[in-house]
């Protein structure tokens, strides 16, 4: 029996006040609808198939190439959505159908293996997950009867005083035996509060026809739906403390697990060390040994082996092995720094290459540069890149020693070995080994002080 899971995000997501679709609003950096989606890949799956329908093409092309879509045009409730899958999916009277929404983020593959493993073994008509909760305000109820079966899903707004007092709720994640899930989708109806063709009709149905059912209880916090910003905030605080203990447990140290923020692809080298404030976006990498933090927001950025990075933002950089950068550095799109450079303070890079070993400790601005082996850039030199019009570069060779306030005039080449004197601008190229000065001469003027002072005391007496 093959596993056709059918994943329901055609809804509008109307309480998250949101122009985007609700199934693609991000937890650690991945929208919902991956969550779900990486979930289901846990099962034994033939296919998957994302029902879409508000913001469908923005929702399409998010999906992976593996993963199907189909439209439903217009939204007439969970039993029609998935009526429409079906249709696309064809016989599946000899599958498992697991239906399941795209606004899960915390559901596991566990749970759903658990789910499917639960429907074979019992060989019901359907297995569905159920939670305890507090304040089932919004949720279909779970109906047993007198020996503890399921019988029924009640909505909310259909529901009797007495019915809404019922704290087990229904998850909206179900496995049905193919067959039995289109026969009981041909047989429900739009007579209810909502006017919709409810799923939850169809495990009535079931149980009507005299079918057995599973309920499999779970934690409320797993199967939790988001259908608000603060639902949606509660599930990326509940997902940063999975992923913390996920790479604490790979051997990487977190200082505060509350205080780190991970996005859902980034890698970490075992011994990595994260201190408070860290932010780590998507497409971010760490290795082995490095140490984070603390207060470093990093994106789509290389972080090696043994670095160290504090109080920074990187975006789009690399920073190799045993690099140093910080504090208050920014490294902009194309910051690449070689093995053993640093990054000190207040200093921006932008699509510059440090060589190995090469400096830049202070207060320093350059962009489309790069920078030899071993060379010393020194405190306040900018590269003047733009002309106003156009980019240009500066190349700094191997063991130069940029003097302190140095403005490079791109385009400009600085030699090997060569110095420029602090306070220099410099327009023309600087040949290996030679040393450019460019400032007007030193003048003393000898007892200046005095002839101040007595200018000031007969302002006094005037
Ligand atoms: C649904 C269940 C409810 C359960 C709850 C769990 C029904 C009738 N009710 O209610 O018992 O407690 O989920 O979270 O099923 N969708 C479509 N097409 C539609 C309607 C909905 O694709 O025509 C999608 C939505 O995008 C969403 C999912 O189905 O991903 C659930 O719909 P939603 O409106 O959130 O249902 P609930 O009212 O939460
Ligand atoms: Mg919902």
């Amino acid at each position: 029996m093959a596993v056709r899971v059918v994943i329901l995000a055609a809804g509008q997501g109307t309480r998250m006040k949101s122009k985007k679709p609700k199934v693609l609003h991000l937890v650690a950096g991945q929208t919902m609808l991956h969550w779900v989606i990486d979930a289901a890949r846990n099962t034994d799956f033939a296919d998957i198939t994302v029902v879409v329908g508000h913001g469908a093409e923005e929702v399409q092309a998010t999906l992976p190439d593996d993963v199907q879509s189909v439209l439903q045009a217009e939204q007439l409730g969970t039993g029609h959505a998935v009526g429409v899958a079906l249709e696309q999916l064809g016989d599946v009277s000899k599958d498992i159908v697991l239906v399941l929404s795209g606004d899960t983020p915390l559901l596991t593959g566990a749970t759903l293996s658990r789910l499917v493993a639960l429907l074979k073994r019992t060989g019901s008509a359907a297995a569905l997950l159920t939670a305890e909760v507090d304040d089932p305000t919004g949720y279909g109820r779970i109906i047993r009867d007198g020996w503890d079966r399921v019988v029924g899903i009640i909505e909310e707004q259909d529901a009797s005083a007495t019915e809404r007092g019922i704290e087990e709720i229904n998850a909206g994640i179900y496995a049905f035996e193919g067959a039995l899930l289109g026969q009981g989708l041909a047989n429900i109806g739009r007579d209810n509060a909502q006017g919709e063709y409810y799923l939850t009709d169809v495990i009535g149905y079931l149980s009507g026809r005299d079918l057995s059912l599973s309920g499999l209880k779970v934690d409320a916090e797993e199967t939790a739906g988001v259908n608000s910003q603060r639902q949606l905030a509660q599930a990326n605080v509940t997902m940063r403390t999975v992923l913390a203990v996920e790479w604490m447990e790979k051997g990487v140290w977190i200082q505060d697990p509350s205080l780190v923020f991970l996005a859902a692809d980034v890698e970490i080298g075992q011994g990595a060390r994260l201190y408070a404030g860290v932010h780590l976006e998507s497409g971010t990498k760490v290795g082995k040994g490095a140490s984070v933090g603390p207060d470093v927001f990093a994106s789509g950025s290389v972080i090696g082996k043994n670095a160290r990075v504090w109080y920074s933002v990187l975006r789009d950089a690399v920073v190799g092995e045993g690099a140093e950068v910080g504090p208050y550095a920014s490294l902009r799109p194309g910051a690449v720094l070689g093995p053993r450079s640093k990054v000190g303070t207040f200093v921006e890079l932008k699509n510059t290459e440090l060589a190995e070993g090469a400096k830049v400790p202070h207060l320093s601005y350059l962009g489309d540069a790069t920078v030899g082996e071993s060379a010393n850039v020194g405190a306040g030199t900018i590269t003047c890149n733009y002309d106003g019009v156009a980019k240009h570069r500066t190349d700094i060779g191997k063991r130069a020693f940029i003097g302190s306030d140095t403005m490079l005039v791109a385009p400009v080449r600085i030699g090997d070995d060569a110095v420029t004197g602090a306070g220099s601008t410099i327009t023309r190229d600087v040949p290996d080994g030679s040393l450019a000065v460019e400032r007007s001469q030193q003048k003393e003027v000898p007892g200046y002080a005095s002839r101040l002072q007595e200018r000031r005391r007969r302002k006094e007496q005037t």
